[in-house]
């Protein structure tokens, strides 16, 4: 049987690309300023939301209910900068994580057509 991206890449490698990724927000200029103080806990809410989207437990679905992503990040100025901001930062903590090709194209694929679905501005 095929196995789920989530069992591909596996959990601990998720959360690291996520800690990686939050590594660069927090030196990001145009980023840091949109996010809240507690950086941890909005590490976490990416890391569980990703868990699920890739086949593993939908705790974030428990804990925060339906995803949408669109509403949730109507009140974050989202334009083109902003969006390659995000992606410059995923890029960079994408290719710092352990993974296959196949995978690494699929979440970069992923991330490049969800942000830009999420512009606002
Ligand atoms: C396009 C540029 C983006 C910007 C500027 C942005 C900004 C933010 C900010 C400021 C937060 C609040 C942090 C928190 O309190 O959790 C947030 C939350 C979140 N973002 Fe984004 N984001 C972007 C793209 C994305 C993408 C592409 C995804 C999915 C792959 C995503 C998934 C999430 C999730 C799951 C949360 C937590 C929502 C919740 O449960 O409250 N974001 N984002």
């Amino acid at each position: 049987m095929e196995l789920s991206f989530y069992e591909r890449i596996g959990q601990e490698n998720i959360k690291q690309l996520i800690a990686y990724f939050y590594e660069e927000v927090k030196e990001n200029a145009i980023l840091r300023p949109m996010y809240p103080g507690d950086m941890e806990a909005a590490e976490q809410r990416l890391s569980m939301f990703m868990v699920q989207y890739l086949g593993g437990p939908a705790t974030y679905s428990e804990r925060r209910g339906h995803p949408r992503l669109r509403m949730r990040h109507m009140s974050f100025p989202i334009d083109e900068q902003a969006r390659d901001e995000w992606l410059g930062c995923m890029r960079k903590a994408l290719d710092k994580v352990k993974m296959d090709e196949e995978s690494r194209n699929f979440l970069w694929k992923y991330f490049s057509q969800t942000a830009d679905f999420l512009r606002n501005r």
